[in-house]
This record gives structure tokens, C-alpha cells and sequence, in this order.
């Protein structure tokens, strides 16, 4: 199939990543503000048949990958449903979750058995009382999650893990031996501002350059694994499988590579987390818009994509918090 996705400066845009609700059943301080509600209407959702034809649309311009998200993509009621009918989307190669793992005890094998093939945890802290002072939630269901997934042979599975001064720096060498003992991926995130939860996280901020240099003092880091792909610079614990990202939006942005968009849950496409470009497709869709058209409005919307981010140079600009975009 012919890739007719690029945007203005190069990039062949093949990735998706589809947030199914902006609902969360957590609330990550840097993320989502406490007390929280004002969700999108539900009638504002995409539903399933116009998520499927919008990704359809997608794959015929050369889209392979999908990566849901939200929010947190359990809460939506069906979500297993919704991944089997998107793995038999024709082009679509690979299809992803991002969770928070609340719930994964419960669906982990019918994700599986629906052809998700890749499973990220969003992991912060292995002790119960400040992963509840970070999350307000349980930590205990998470680990069921995790080791659900492991059960239901989801590999690699990767835990994605927000480095914060003050709030969970000392944690950092207990979460890699936690990966070695689970066969885990580990990857590091820089906080990002999004919206005012995610610039005041700001405070805690950590370049992951003094996280790589604090690891290497008790493991022996082989630089240069798994180049490409995605936004992680990887390195491996020498004389073990474990892998370890670093994700730095921040101290060394990868917006050259980028290669992907992003669809929220009302159906409004977003060409880049840090900026507010975005092109909305739900009302076209309900307008009974023909395929082609679909088609051309997706070509015109990735011909807007900036060039990258400015979370540097202007932290004050997204007001979107990132559950909202879909991260
Ligand atoms: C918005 S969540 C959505 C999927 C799912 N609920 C989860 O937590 O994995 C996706 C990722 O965004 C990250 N995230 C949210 N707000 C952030 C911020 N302000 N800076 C950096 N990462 C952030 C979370 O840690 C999580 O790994
Ligand atoms: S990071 Fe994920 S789990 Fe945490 S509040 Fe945001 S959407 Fe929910």
C-alpha cells in the first residue's frame, strides 16, 4: 500500500495513537486535578463504527501501527471488543495499549486473544502508600494487572515510569531490579506542562541524564539498543535482557523523528502534544462524508503538523492536561 501520509517537513506520519475516553479512574497529580468531571458527553465519543472507519482511512493512506490510550482506556466499556475489530483493520500491523493497569486483572486475556500485541503500565512508585499520594489509587491492583499480563504472554511489556525529584527519586534503582525479576522493558519519562497539573509537576522535574548517570553507578549500561522506532533512547543492563528507555521531551526532544498523531476521544485529531494544532473530524463524520473525502480531510489535517514542541520555550501554552489529549 502506497504511504501518502507526510506532513510538511518529511515525516512519513505511520502511527495513530487513539485515545477511547478522556475518563480516568485515577487521578496522577501531574495528569489529571483532583476532583476532576468535566468529561467530554458521551454522545461527543466517538463510537466504535466511526473509531474503525477513521483508523480504515488511516491504513489506506499507510498507517501500520495503533496504539490505544486515553485517559484510561479500561474504563471504556467493550475496549477488548473494540481492539479485536481494529487488529482486522487491513495495513494495521500492530496494535498497542497504554494503561494504568487497574484493570487489566480483568481483561488482560481477552486483550490478548483480540490480537493487542504490546501492553504499556504506567508505573511510578513500588510502595503502596506514595503510589496512593501519587495516584490515588491502589497499588495492589496494579501488580495483579502486570502479572496478569505476564500470565496472558503479552511481551514485551513496558512500564513507563514518571522520574520526579523529590517524589520518587529514590526509586529508581528498586524499579529496575523489579523489571530484572519480571522480564519487564523499563522506561523513564520526563514531566511534560500540560495543562497547569503537568507544569506544576514542573517543580519535581528530573533530566534523565542524571538518572542514566545515577544508574550507571550500579549497573553496567550498554548504550545503543533498539534505535529508531520509537521517541526512547535505550540502553541494557549488561549481562541481563533488561532494556531501559529514557523518554526526554525536555532535555533532548526527538521531534525530528516524529511520526505520529494523535485522535481524542471526541474525534478530533491532534498533530502534536505540545501544540494546539488539530483538525476535527467528528462532525464530518456524522455528516455522512463519503471515504475519499475522510481520506483527503486526514491529508489535510497532517499538512498542518508544526515542526516540534515548545514545551521549553513556552511551558505556558498547552492548556490541554495530557488524559485530554490522550498521551
Ligand atoms: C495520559 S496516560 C494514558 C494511559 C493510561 N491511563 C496510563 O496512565 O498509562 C499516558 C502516559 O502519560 C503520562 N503523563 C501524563 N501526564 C504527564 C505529564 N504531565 N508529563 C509526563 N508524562 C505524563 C503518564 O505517566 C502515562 O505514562
Ligand atoms: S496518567 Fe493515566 S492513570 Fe494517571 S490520571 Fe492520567 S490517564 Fe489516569
Amino acid at each position: 500500500m502506497e504511504h501518502r501520509l507526510h506532513d510538511p517537513f518529511g515525516r512519513a506520519i505511520e502511527y495513530v495513537r487513539l485515545s477511547v475516553t478522556d475518563r480516568c479512574d485515577l487521578r496522577c497529580f501531574y495528569c489529571m486535578p483532583q476532583g476532576f468531571h468535566d468529561f467530554e458527553a458521551p454522545d461527543h465519543w466517538l463510537t466504535f463504527d466511526e473509531i474503525e472507519r477513521v483508523l480504515a482511512a488511516f491504513a489506506r493512506l499507510g498507517t501500520r501501527r495503533v496504539r490505544i490510550t486515553g485517559g484510561e482506556p479500561l474504563v471504556r466499556h467493550g475496549l477488548p471488543e473494540l481492539a479485536a475489530r481494529l487488529v482486522r483493520i487491513p495495513g494495521i500491523e500492530d496494535l498497542s495499549l497504554s494503561t494504568n493497569a487497574t484493570r487489566l486483572a480483568r481483561h488482560a486475556e481477552a486483550l490478548r486473544a483480540g490480537g493487542v500485541s504490546r501492553i504499556n503500565v504506567s508505573l511510578d512508585s513500588l510502595r503502596p502508600e506514595r503510589f496512593r499520594e501519587i495516584t490515588g489509587g491502589k497499588l495492589e491492583k496494579v501488580i495483579d494487572g502486570l502479572l496478569a499480563a505476564k500470565a496472558a504472554g503479552f511481551s514485551p511489556i513496558k512500564i513507563n515510569m514518571v522520574a520526579m525529584r523529590e517524589v520518587n527519586d529514590d526509586e529508581f534503582e528498586e524499579m529496575v531490579e523489579f523489571c530484572l525479576e519480571h522480564d519487564f522493558t523499563l522506561r523513564f519519562i520526563e514531566t511534560m506542562p500540560m495543562g497547569d497539573t503537568g507544569r506544576a509537576a514542573g517543580d519535581h522535574f528530573l533530566d534523565l541524564r542524571e538518572v542514566k548517570t545515577r544508574l550507571e553507578r550500579r549497573f553496567e549500561l550498554i548504550p545503543g539498543v533498539m534505535p529508531g522506532g520509537g521517541p526512547a533512547r535505550y540502553v541494557q543492563v549488561a549481562g541481563s535482557e533488561l532494556r531501559i528507555g529514557f523518554i526526554t521531551p525536555i532535555s533532548q526532544h526527538f521531534c525530528e523523528t516524529c511520526n505520529r498523531v494523535r485522535l481524542s476521544v471526541d474525534g478530533t485529531l491532534y498533530m502534536c502534544l505540545g501544540q494546539e494544532h488539530s483538525y476535527p473530524l467528528r462532525d464530518l463524520l456524522r455528516a455522512g462524508i463519503s471515504d475519499a473525502e475522510l481520506e483527503d480531510h486526514i491529508i489535510q489535517a497532517i499538512a498542518l503538523k508544526p515542526e516540534r514542541h515548545e514545551f521549553r520555550e513556552k511551558p505556558e501554552q498547552v492548556l490541554r492536561f495530557m488524559s485530554m489529549t490522550g498521551g
